[in-house]
């Protein structure tokens, strides 16, 4: 980190803190003010704040005075609007907000939501690259800049972070998440919270964050968006809770619930996970918000009889503001009136909302967000650049690299460059980015110039035929080769190939499953048409999912996975491409051997059938191996880490210490990711044969050795049964510590 970017995060504390400096309210002094504003509502007005309602018109313009944009603009004056979308800018969120504040009868000012997934305008990498980084404090710092950027352009809440497991990369969505692993997703889901919402919600640069989506979407039945989820619940509490539980501990405001129906249950009626676990069980005191009209397609799932039902259905369920579906503003009051859902319920979800506008200083100054000096200067910011560099540095994962053909020597090698992706401003920045705007990254060919190498380009082939947007699926090359001659003349006159391929950025995302993950178009046959003629290929992978390249694998020597990185792409490529950077990723989702295997994961279940027999009758593929292409937790560094000395010790009830010593035994200084990987070896529900239970992230010089220190406590040791319940169970306990989920030294215990 430069100095200057330190001084400038200071900077952001102290002004955090500065924010901070008023007494903080207590609990009761809040509670007494959102029961003071309570008790002045008339019913319509608190059904209003429980409605949230997409953008509707273009606000520069007149007061619509008829239509869908009309309704909504008269519902903001009857104050029967608790909450906006896609609304941002502080010149259009202060108009909407005038008229919530002055021209409605209790003046209760607006919400404004928001996808800042992985930034406002300046673009940090996709959420599942920043996994890769294992760097809490980077992931963090992230969140943090996607709230300063979002919070000087009106925004008070992000719809972030996404939490959902997945084990599934036919999931276009995986690329928004923190991947197949509770225990890291839960670690990144606190520290996304902690970014977003800082210390104190009513500073101006804080939103309130929304842990999305409660509860199951990401084991979407075949990997298709918005499909059937039917798991147990063994699986529920141990694997798909625990991220939503680390960010509600973390205190975060709001949880989005979510799509697809659980175990028969849409998501948004289901009073089990609202009300019994997370505002029950988890006691959690802020709102749930539903998804895009998941209130309605309860409607389609089969389980409301029309749009009253389903608003019944919701809100008794504890699904507590209605996103676009206009259900709670239509018929809620009907509800009430004929008691099918009591005020109570009403009430309660008022009391949430208007809450969280309390706490982020909303009625204090409903303008609080609306600067528009502070809007010029932080949106876009210089050292935002700096951050997401950094960041985008260190999501990067070394899958490969025989030969030792990088980092590439300066001026010493003629280096091809071939793939559209490799000059391409846009599709670097990924999906999910709707602030922001189009072709503002970095090109790797942009960021490759400073280096003076001897550099030669060629397209070889476009990955897509008509230009990409957000809401439509993008056209991809499937015939056209007219390139590769170029590409392979250029190829044979090099000493190195850097070849760019992947999936482009709106590959992934929402509403974007794949059947197939290998190389999409004509990549795959540009890559071996080039491989015939030079045999130096680094192949830089782009891409927002872990696909199945089992060729590449093979015969490529050596692989970098860069995924979708945001503003700095190029640059940060670059810095690893030329040796400037050490990668230090590691994989936070398993890249399977083909689709057949998927989904996949490192924490399964052994079968009883686990060890391999001469004949057929044991668990595996007959035309092909169970494991991963690679595995969740690998990465490689261009230096060696050398493990020894695993040793456990007892140092009270139920609680152990693991150390481990690990030198870096090679020329450069380089970060390492040490895991801990621990399995019940027996207990009253079976356990995973491994599951990641610690980790750390530090850095080594050459020479240099550390003892790497884990503490064991009942928190790593237990589990959850199929009731929800935390066990703890003695027995024996093996331990593996090491560099992957598949590489490290192990030991045992019994407790
Ligand atoms: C997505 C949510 C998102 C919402 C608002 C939905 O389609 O599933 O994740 O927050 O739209 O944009």
């Amino acid at each position: 980190m430069t100095l200057r970017f330190t001084n400038y995060l200071i900077g952001i504390i102290i002004l955090i803190i500065a924010g901070c400096s008023q007494q903080p309210e207590t609990v009761d002094e809040l509670d007494s003010k959102v029961n003071d504003l309570l008790a002045q509502m008339t019913l319509e007005e608190k059904i209003g704040q429980m409605n949230l309602y997409n953008g509707f018109w273009d606000i520069t313009g007149p007061a619509p005075q008829s239509g869908a944009a009309a309704d909504k603009y008269q519902h903001l004056e009857n104050g029967w609007v608790g909450a906006m979308l896609n609304i941002h800018g502080t010149e259009n969120v202060r108009k909407i907000q005038e008229i919530a504040v002055n021209e409605s009868r209790l003046g209760i000012p607006v919400l404004f939501g928001y996808d800042i997934i992985h930034g406002y305008k300046t673009l940090s990498p996709i959420p599942l690259a920043e996994a890769a980084s294992w760097d809490l404090e980077a992931i963090e710092q992230s969140a943090r800049i996607g709230a300063i950027e979002a919070s000087a352009a009106g925004i008070n809440w992000t719809f972030a972070p996404m939490v959902d497991i997945s084990r599934d990369a036919r999931w276009g969505r995986v690329m928004e998440g923190g991947g197949e692993d509770p225990y890291l997703g839960a670690r990144i889901a606190a520290a996304r919270v902690r970014g977003f919402q800082g210390e104190d919600l009513s500073a101006t640069n804080t939103i309130a964050a929304c842990a999305k989506h409660f509860a199951g979407y990401g084991f979407a039945e075949a990997g298709r968006d918005y499909n059937t989820v039917d798991i147990g619940t063994v699986t529920l509490y141990n694997e798909v809770l625990p991220p939503f539980k680390a960010a509600v501990d973390q205190g975060v405001r709001t949880l989005m619930n979510s799509f697809n129906i659980l175990n028969g249950i849409p998501a948004t009626g289901d009073a089990f996970l609202q009300k019994e676990i997370l505002k029950g069980k988890w006691a959690f005191n802020g709102f749930v918000v539903s998804d895009w009209g998941s209130t309605g397609e309860m409607i389609s799932h089969g389980y409301a009889e029309n749009l009253a039902h389903a608003a019944q259905l919701a809100a008794n369920a504890g699904s507590d503001m209605d996103m676009e579906s206009y259900a709670y503003v239509k018929h809620l009051k009907n509800k009430v009136d004929s008691g099918l859902v009591d005020l109570s319920v009403i009430d309660d979800a008022v009391k949430r909302i208007l809450r969280v506008k309390f706490e982020l200083g909303l009625f204090d100054d409903p303008f609080l967000y609306c600067d528009p000096d502070r809007e010029k200067e932080m949106v876009y910011h210089q050292q935002h650049q700096q951050a997401v560099l950094d960041m985008a540095r260190k999501s990067m994962v070394l899958l490969k690299n025989e030969n030792h053909l990088l980092p590439l020597s300066r001026g010493r090698q003629r280096v091809a460059v071939i793939g559209a992706l490799a000059d391409d401003n846009n599709s670097p920045l990924g999906s999910w980015r709707i602030s922001s705007d189009d072709s503002t990254a970095v090109s790797l060919l942009e960021g490759m110039e400073p280096y003076g190498a001897e550099i030669s380009y060629a397209k070889g082939a476009d990955l897509i035929t008509e230009s990409a947007t957000f809401l439509q699926n993008v056209q991809i090359n499937e015939t056209d080769k007219s390139g590769f001659r170029e590409a392979i003349r250029v190829a044979r006159r090099s000493d190195i190939v850097v070849m760019v391929l992947g999936e482009h950025g709106f590959q992934s995302g929402e509403g974007r499953s794949r059947t197939q993950l290998d190389l999409p178009g004509v990549q795959q046959e540009l890559l071996e048409a080039v491989y015939e003629v030079n045999k130096n290929i680094v192949l830089v992978l782009m891409n927002g999912r872990p696909l199945a390249i089992p060729w590449a694998a093979e015969h490529i020597p050596t692989i970098l996975e860069v995924w979708h990185l945001g503003s700095q792409s190029g640059h940060a490529i670059a810095q690893v491409l030329f040796g400037e950077y050490n990668p230090s990723g590691k994989l936070p989702m398993s890249f399977p051997r083909s689709v057949g295997q998927v989904p996949i994961g490192y924490n399964k279940y052994n079968t009883g059938r686990a060890i391999p027999q001469d004949n057929v009758f044991w668990s595996t593929y007959t035309d092909q191996l169970i494991d991963p292409l690679f595995p969740f937790g690998h990465g490689l560094s261009y230096t060696q880490f050398d493990y020894s000395d695993l040793s456990i010790e007892v140092t009270g009830s139920n609680q152990y210490e693991v150390k481990v010593s690990v030198t870096n035994s090679g020329q450069i200084a380089g970060e390492e990711v040490t895991q801990l990987y621990l399995r019940d070896v027996a207990a009253s529900v079976a356990r995973p044969v491994k599951e990641l239970k610690g980790f750390q992230k530090y850095s080594l010089a050459p020479g240099e050795s550390k003892t790497v220190v884990f503490q064991l406590t009942e928190k790593e040791l237990g589990f959850y049964d199929g009731q929800g319940n935390f066990m703890v169970e003695p027995g024996k306990f093996q331990v593996m510590v090491g560099t992957s989920s598949v590489e490290g030294l192990s030991g045992e215990f019994t407790l």
